[in-house]
C-alpha cells in the first residue's frame, strides 16, 4: 500500500518534471531578455537607455556619420530623421494625452450597470418577503421594549427617554 503510493507520487513527479523541462526548452527561444536595456518614452527620463532604432539602415548610418561633423550643414528634414532615429515620440506627442480615459469610464459604467440587473434579479428571484420584524407596529413594539429593560441607560437608548413625563427628552 505504502509502497505504491510512493510509486506513483515518485511516477507523477517525474512525469511532471520532464514536461517542465520541454516547455522550458521550448520557450527560451522566444523569450525577451529583460536584463537588456529597452527603449522606453517617459517625460520624467527624457535619455532612454539606447535608441529606439536598433538596425540602421544604409541611408540612416550616412546621416549619422554626416550629423557628427556640424550640425548647422544638415537641412531640418535631416535633423527630424536623425531625432527620429534616436526617439520614438517628441515631448509634444507624449504631452497629447489621449481620449483612453473614454473607453475606461464608459466600460466601468457598463458593468456597474450589469451589476445592477443583477442586483435587480436577486431582488426578484433571490431574496424572500420583507421580514415582519421590519414593520412600523413591531419596531414600535420593539422600541418600548428596549426603554422597560433600560438598554445603554447612561449616554445610550435609554438615556433619552424620560421616564417621568413619558416622552423622548427633548
Ligand atoms: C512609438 O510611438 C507610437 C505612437 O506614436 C506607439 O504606438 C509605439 O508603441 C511606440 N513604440 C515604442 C517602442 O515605444
Amino acid at each position: 500500500m505504502l509502497a505504491s503510493l510512493a510509486f506513483s507520487l515518485l511516477g507523477k513527479r517525474a512525469i511532471s518534471t520532464s514536461v517542465f523541462v520541454r516547455a522550458h526548452g521550448c520557450g527560451i527561444a522566444k523569450m525577451e531578455d529583460f536584463s537588456l536595456p529597452a527603449y522606453n518614452d517617459r517625460r520624467g527620463v527624457p535619455l532612454p537607455e539606447i535608441e529606439f532604432t536598433t538596425s540602421l539602415s544604409l541611408e540612416q548610418k550616412s546621416l549619422k556619420e554626416k550629423g557628427k561633423a556640424s550640425r548647422t550643414a544638415l537641412s531640418s528634414a535631416e535633423k527630424v530623421a536623425l531625432y527620429r532615429i534616436k526617439f520614438n515620440e517628441t515631448f509634444a506627442e507624449m504631452n497629447k494625452g489621449s481620449s483612453e480615459w473614454k473607453t475606461v469610464f464608459g466600460g466601468a459604467l457598463f458593468f456597474i450597470g450589469l451589476a445592477a440587473f443583477v442586483v435587480i434579479w436577486q431582488r426578484m428571484y433571490v431574496f424572500g418577503p420583507i421580514p415582519h420584524t421590519f414593520t412600523d407596529e413591531w419596531k414600535a413594539m420593539q422600541t418600548k421594549r428596549m426603554l422597560d429593560m433600560r438598554v445603554n441607560p447612561v449616554q445610550g437608548f435609554s438615556d433619552k427617554w424620560d421616564y417621568n413625563k413619558n416622552e423622548w427628552k427633548k
